[in-house]
């Protein structure tokens, strides 16, 4: 890590949670010790998105780049359509266009050592935005959701869809036993192992107990995950598991996104099932799509993560570098990503159904009640 800024920092280093003893910090430093108007004023950022097949991907790149300019800065913004080598090169075009930030929502977490290598040598800052990067010490900060809490709510929501719990989150009583399958998320995304212990944790003492069973016995990560997140995979696996479950009616899916729900409730659909007898099934983004499903009485609950908050926090910690501050973090001890600690700030989340979709969506203006029509 390259501690040329430690200096220019350091008075701005004061904040309770300041990593700058252990992590150093690049990026803005300069600017700073430039004096007055320093050359990061309107600085070129780099904003490196994973795809554009899922709709809250496009609303984050747009609200980042939206709240960069409105700050003065210019934006190069790119998508990579899920596609290692081309968000890799689309990296190394930034950092070769002069960009004096990095914020990157990465494919998988592990393959950007080497682009960020050269950031490194140019004393780019970079931020981690969402996934966390693994195996790199040149990630300077991350911000993101509370990744374990929002596995905790698709479970909770799973349970409380079911019965098992109140509104409240108190036992029913109920017993069951309810047939459930389990769904993760891409196995190179840091936060599906996050969302899928956080589910577990919750779920764990119901299968223990027997008020939940797995007909298909498939209860580890790696058989429940779906590589990139793709809604494809989770329908085929969907139609697998209703072949060898021995017949049973489910009565609950754990599905750690929306896209993977909406490729469950076809395979669902498609297998016998009427819109009235589906599964309680969950998800995650409150996607427009999903959003008319639960509308629709189909899906049953999502997780929303007010994106709007998300790109803000970037901004800010994108910002702060620019101007020589120390950006502001929260949690200095969840994200570890095999190398280092990176400093997070982490957001809330909060469950969707239909009960309260209008006030957590529509009265926040998140979406219009057109929209979701
Ligand atoms: C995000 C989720 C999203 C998933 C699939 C995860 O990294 O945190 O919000 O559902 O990727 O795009």
């Amino acid at each position: 890590m390259n501690r040329k800024y430690l200096a220019g920092i350091a008075a701005a280093s004061i904040l309770t949670l300041s990593l700058t003893a252990c992590g150093g910090s690049r990026g803005g430093g300069d600017a700073a010790a430039e004096g007055e108007g320093g050359s990061n004023e309107g600085a070129k950022i780099g904003v490196a998105m994973p795809t554009q097949q899922s709709e809250r991907w496009i609303a984050d790149g747009e609200n980042v780049k939206s709240q960069l300019e409105e700050l003065g800065y210019e934006v190069d913004l790119q998508f990579a359509n899920d596609d290692i080598p081309t968000q890799v090169s689309q990296i190394e075009n930034m950092i070769n266009g002069g960009v004096k930030a990095l914020v990157i929502a990465s494919i998988d977490g592990t393959t950007l050592t080497s682009v960020l290598d050269q950031a490194e040598s140019q004393d780019i800052p970079v931020i981690a935005y969402d996934r966390l990067i693994n195996e790199s010490e040149t990630v300077d900060y991350y911000t993101t959701f509370d990744n374990e809490e929002v596995g905790v709510q698709q479970a909770t929501s799973l349970l409380t869809g079911l019965g098992v719990l109140d509104a409240e989150g108190n036992e029913t009583g109920e017993e069951g036993p309810f047939d459930v399958e389990l769904f993760a998320g891409s196995p190179d995304d840091n936060n599906a192992t996050f969302f899928w212990n956080g589910a577990m944790k919750t779920l764990q003492p119901y299968l223990d107990s027997g008020v939940l069973r797995v007909p298909s016995g498939q209860t580890d990560f790696e058989q429940a995950a779906i590589l990139r997140w793709l809604p494809d995979t989770a329908q085929d696996r969907m139609e697998d598991l209703l072949t060898v479950g021995g017949g049973e009616r489910l009565e609950g899916v754990l599905s750690p996104y929306d896209g993977l729900s909406i490729g469950i409730i076809s395979a669902l659909t498609s297998g016998g099932y009427s819109a009235d007898e589906l599964p309680v099934v969950t998800g995650q983004d409150a996607e427009v799509g999903s959003m008319k499903s639960i509308i629709a009485g189909e899906q049953y609950s999502t997780i929303f993560k007010d994106v709007r908050e998300l790109g803000k926090q970037a901004v800010t910690m994108v910002d702060a570098l620019m101007k020589g501050e120390e950006p502001e973090v929260n949690d200095t001890e969840t994200y570890d990503n095999g190398v280092k600690v990176v400093p997070s700030y982490l957001l809330e989340s909060e469950i969707v159904t239909v009960d309260n979709y209008e006030a957590a969506l529509v009265e926040t203006g998140y979406y219009t009640e057109d929209e979701l029509k």
